[in-house]
């Protein structure tokens, strides 16, 4: 499934049903996991030319079923396309794909990155200066919303990056999620990103908190759910989160080893400016202990050891 072929950055999209042909930028995808998944396979399902790169090739099978081209390398991926998004675990792992031995950056001038991976404000700084070297345009667009709303195509977009690529990624942001917000120049998506997460920790936090605490006083936590429903106390997100602490069902939608690191990104990001996260900070040193074991899981499992 390799080709070594110049291809073309654009392809003729018809659109089912009104016969009209469209050219699309072909679009490199990066990382596959969890999140991206789904995402590459709204954009297959919305009619773009898909190059796909994951370092488990077998997390890729099911986009190779929706018409997916399967790049042995990140370069690979990159070649004739004029989009790539990354959506890998953290920075390491972008800048690795990014500018390692197999990366795109360097060979392909003229590219649209969209980095949409939660990696913070100092990783994106630095992966905006690699790219502005490498004439590569680069967008920060982190998304909020999990595994559901990444497979429905809700996401909620918060870009950043030059206003000159926003007609381009309008249809790209479109089959991905609900809304898009452009915040400004590229970092202020990242930034935006850590301090709603910074926000998610800390009401995950209180929740599983609210739940041992009833626990503890003889009274049902799914009692306090219910009230917490049925009053403008109880946060949907807070709400969903709690079900699943009381149902014991911590299939990741979002692990906790990356709840963690957000919630680190989100205090290192305070203190470079001269500030604390006190509930964020408070919460960390519980929340790894349990991820020596949870890591992996839910972050909704931080309830087993509240
Ligand atoms: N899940 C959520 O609810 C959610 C919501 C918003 C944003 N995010 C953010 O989106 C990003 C992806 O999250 P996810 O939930 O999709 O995570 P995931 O399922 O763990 O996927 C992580 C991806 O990164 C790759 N990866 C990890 N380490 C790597 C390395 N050293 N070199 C190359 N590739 C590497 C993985 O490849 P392999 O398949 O080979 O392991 C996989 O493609 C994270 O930054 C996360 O914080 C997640």
């Amino acid at each position: 499934m390799t080709t070594n072929q110049p291809l073309p950055q654009h392809s003729t999209l018809v659109r089912p049903g009104d016969g009209h042909h469209t050219k699309t930028p072909v679009i490199a995808f990066l990382g596959t996991g969890r999140m991206g998944s789904p995402m590459a396979a709204n954009l297959a399902s919305a009619g773009f030319e898909l190059r796909v790169w994951n370092r488990t090739t077998s997390r890729t099978a099911t986009l190779a079923q929706h018409g997916a081209y399967v790049a042995r390398t990140p370069a690979e991926a990159a070649q004739g396309a004029g989009i790539l998004i990354t959506m890998l675990a953290d920075g390491p792992a972008t800048e690795a794909a990014a500018n390692g031995p197999d990366g795109f950056l360097g060979r392909f001038p003229g590219l649209v990155w969209v980095q949409m991976a939660t990696i913070g404000a100092r990783w994106s700084a630095r992966l905006a200066v690699l790219a502005a070297r490498r004439g590569v345009t680069f967008v920060d667009a982190p998304v909020s919303g999990s595994q559901a709303p990444a497979e429905a195509g809700q996401l909620t977009i918060l870009a950043s990056g030059p206003d000159r690529v926003r007609d381009l990624l309008a249809p790209v942001f479109g089959a991905l999620g609900r809304a898009t917000v452009w915040l400004g120049p590229a970092g202020a998506g990242t930034r935006a990103k850590l301090v709603l997460n910074s926000w998610l920790v800390d009401l995950v936090e209180a929740t599983a908190e609210t739940l041992s605490f009833a626990r503890q006083l003889g009274l049902d936590p799914a009692s306090i759910v219910e009230l917490l429903r049925s009053t403008p106390l109880g946060s949907p997100y807070a709400v969903q989160k709690a079900t699943t602490m009381l149902g014991g069902d911590f299939t990741p939608a979002f692990a906790l080893k990356h709840a963690i690191k957000d919630a680190e990104l989100a205090v290192q990001a305070a203190q470079a400016n001269g500030t604390h996260l006190t509930l964020t900070e408070a919460l960390l040193p519980g929340w790894r202990h349990t991820a020596m074991v949870h890591g992996d899981d839910d972050l909704s499992a931080v309830y087993i050891t509240a």
